[in-house]
């Protein structure tokens, strides 16, 4: 037997099962009192059998109406939770994205968010790359959805998740002496000079620390603000440096550039996907981070 019951004729009848009373459901759904007593007259119908009793001036529900007063309750949150991601779905299609990453993760983001912005067409996106002093600062402010960075920073409350290896190598140009020395002790290099990023880059803390952690001196050279420009710099022989493998793709395909087999190198670190604690993820943002811990690696190219 086919219960040809309208979900107009449930919806009506769970707000007067609930309610207990015909006058508070028309209330609750802007009906006339009679329209709600046809709904559930016509329920009735389809049911077969009485859904409520009345006994002096009180309503109850019948054994019946019990049972579609809870079937009626899962049916309407089902409902509900269908609106939900169905207004996620229209929300991933039309949201704006603002993205801010470390200068280093550069090489590799702008490549994701291509494909993602392939994917999700009318998804307006804003890039900002800056370096992690800075990141630091947007984050505290909470003004990108998210971020992309080497570390989590210090100091303000966020939510991180790690989803790429970040090894930082030691690179020479080809004609360099230890081009082609093996497993090169640390300590090798307490005279040498390298060409480094600014203070307030991720990169350099990161060299930083473990040279200190080896306890062995580090001599920095000249300074600069762009991984691209350390690369020449190193090409051009005005010293060693340390950069992201994930800077590196084409000078490694191209062999303008050698990475050094040190002893304890590289030096491990990640990539992370972060946002300011307890942030409420707009359904694009939340499309992007899942995006990002899956499919990221599919986006680094070494040779
Ligand atoms: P940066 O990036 O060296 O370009 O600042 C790496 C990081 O966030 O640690």
């Amino acid at each position: 037997m086919a219960l040809n019951m309208t979900f107009r004729q449930l919806k009506v009848f769970e707000s007067a099962a609930r309610n207990l009373s015909y006058t508070r459901a028309a209330e609750e759904l802007h009906l006339s009192q009679p329209g709600v007593s046809m709904q559930i007259k016509q329920l009735e119908g389809v049911v077969g059998l009485p859904l409520f009793e009345q006994l002096g001036k009180k309503m109850y529900l019948t054994a019946a109406g019990r049972e579609i007063y809870a079937y009626s309750k899962s049916i309407g949150h089902m409902l509900d939770e269908a609106e939900v991601v169905l207004d996620e779905l229209k929300g991933v299609q039309t949201g704006r994205l603002s993205i801010s990453v470390a200068t280093t993760a550069s090489h590799f983001a702008t490549r994701l968010l291509a494909a993602f912005s392939q994917q999700h067409e009318d998804v307006i996106i804003t890039l900002d790359i800056t370096n992690r002093a800075s990141l630091r600062e947007q984050l505290e402010a909470n003004r990108p959805d998210m971020v992309i960075m080497g570390q989590p920073p210090e100091g303000v409350e966020v939510e991180s998740e790690a989803f790429m290896d970040n090894p930082l190598v030691m690179i020479a140009s080809r004609n360099h002496p230890l081009a082609n020395v093996k497993n090169i002790e640390l300590q090798r290099f307490e005279d040498e000079h390298f060409v480094v990023r600014e203070k307030g880059s991720g990169t350099r803390s990161a060299i930083e620390r473990f040279f200190i952690e080896h306890d062995v001196s580090f001599h920095t050279g000249i300074e600069m603000s762009s991984n691209e420009a350390i690369k020449q710099a190193v090409e051009a022989g005005l010293g060693l440096g340390i950069v992201s493998i994930h800077t590196l793709e084409l000078e490694l395909e191209t062999s303008r550039l050698q990475v050094l087999d040190v002893k304890d190198f590289p030096i491990q670190r990640h990539w992370y996907v972060i946002q300011r604690k307890g942030k409420r993820l707009s359904p694009v943002a939340q499309a992007f981070k899942t995006f990002v811990l899956e499919q990221a690696k599919e986006f680094i190219r070494l040779s």
